[in-house]
């Protein structure tokens, strides 16, 4: 079976060609970053408009990319939520207008299934049962894959998503937007003795996260070091590191504790802040190669992308599932 993908959720217009006997087969993507960047943060409409603008060239650009023309695809795949309602809007849309142009089944997937599954690209995939660590800038859970469909959420965030607080302490800072790689890079500077944040948390039984009060915390020390003055490009640096190092510290305790709690040994980190460099070396550190293995996505598939929903849709679609007639986009769906 051969699936289209469309990803239009937030800000990158992703489009990808699955195939379930060759793999992927061709993959392109549109960044808004750019785009949304002087107004730190996604501006909605622009949002909307620009997916309108990108996604049939970016299409055109893939069949071409992967040999294939309407014919060969047997279904379609779109990001059906959680996400912005008009930018979720344009994939649906053309995602069922070319379905019912073709003559072929079109089905809306869950975009967090997509950053779950996207490891299963890899040549070597994880197998199943996994614990899954999703990090990005709407949500950060843990949660137990045994199956296709089949998750239980351990732990989640109570507050802020783990991305989210990176892209609000790198505006503190004066980064651009969006902050996680800004604030990571700064961070690389940073001493890490200088300063130590609090792990929220993690003196609490159970597995759930909360980052609100380690952003405040930011915040004070940040004041607290400026005082009237500038902050120094050192004391940004140091103040970063302290910031990344409680946030990977906690993420990397919680994924401990959930392995224990399930008995697996499987880890799967998926969503754009598994693409942080220190969090993959401390997670490395600290779990033996017997205690667990730890599988990500190709960088290229931590962050929005259209390869992961054409796979999840691959699969989804492989045990039978497609859109009613009264298939909608749904900006908030729980997994
Ligand atoms: O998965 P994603 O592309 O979009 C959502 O579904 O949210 O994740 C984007 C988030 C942003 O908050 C961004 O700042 C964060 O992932 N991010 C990072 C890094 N790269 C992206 N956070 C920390 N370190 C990074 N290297
Ligand atoms: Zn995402």
């Amino acid at each position: 079976m051969r699936v289209l993908g469309l990803e239009t959720s937030c800000d990158e217009t992703g489009v990808a060609v699955y195939d379930t006997d060759s793999g992927l087969l061709a993959h392109a993507l549109h960044s808004q970053v750019a785009m949304h960047a002087r107004y730190g943060g996604v501006v909605p409409e622009l949002a909307s408009r620009d997916h309108v603008r990108r996604v049939v060239p970016l299409l055109k650009q893939v069949l071409a990319d992967a040999r294939s023309v309407p014919a060969d695809i047997d279904a379609v795949a779109y990001t059906g939520g959680p996400g912005l309602v008009g930018a979720l809007l344009v994939g649906a849309t053309l995602a069922r207008g070319l379905a019912a142009g073709w003559g072929v089944p079109a089905l809306g997937v869950h975009h967090m299934e997509g950053h779950l599954l996207a490891p299963m690209l890899e040549d070597v995939a994880p197998g199943f049962p996994f614990v899954a660590l999703l990090v990005s800038g709407g949500h950060t859970q843990l949660v137990r894959v045994d199956s296709i469909g089949a998750y239980r959420l351990l732990g989640e965030s109570v507050d802020d998503a783990a991305g989210e607080a990176f892209d609000k302490v790198a505006k503190m800072l004066g980064l651009p937007y969006p902050g996680g790689p800004q604030v990571a890079a700064l961070a690389a500077d940073g001493d890490p003795q200088r300063f130590t944040f609090p792990r929220p948390m993690v003196n609490r039984p159970g597995l759930d996260f909360s980052f609100s009060g380690l952003k405040t915390h930011t915040l004070v020390t940040l004041r607290e070091c400026a005082g009237d003055e500038e902050l120094s490009q050192r004391d940004k640096a140091d103040i970063a590191r302290a910031f990344e190092e409680a946030v990977v510290d906690t993420l990397v305790i919680k994924c401990r504790r959930a392995l224990e709690q399930e008995g697996l040994s499987t880890l799967v980190m998926a969503g754009g802040v598994s693409a942080n460099r220190r969090l993959r070396a401390r997670l490395a550190d600290s779990l033996s190669a017997r205690e667990a293995q730890v599988f990500y996505p190709a960088p290229a598939f931590c962050t929005d992308n259209g390869a992961m929903i054409a796979y999840a849709g691959a699969c989804r679609l492989a045990a039978g599932e497609v859109d009613g007639p009264d298939a909608r986009v749904r900006p908030r769906w729980p997994m």
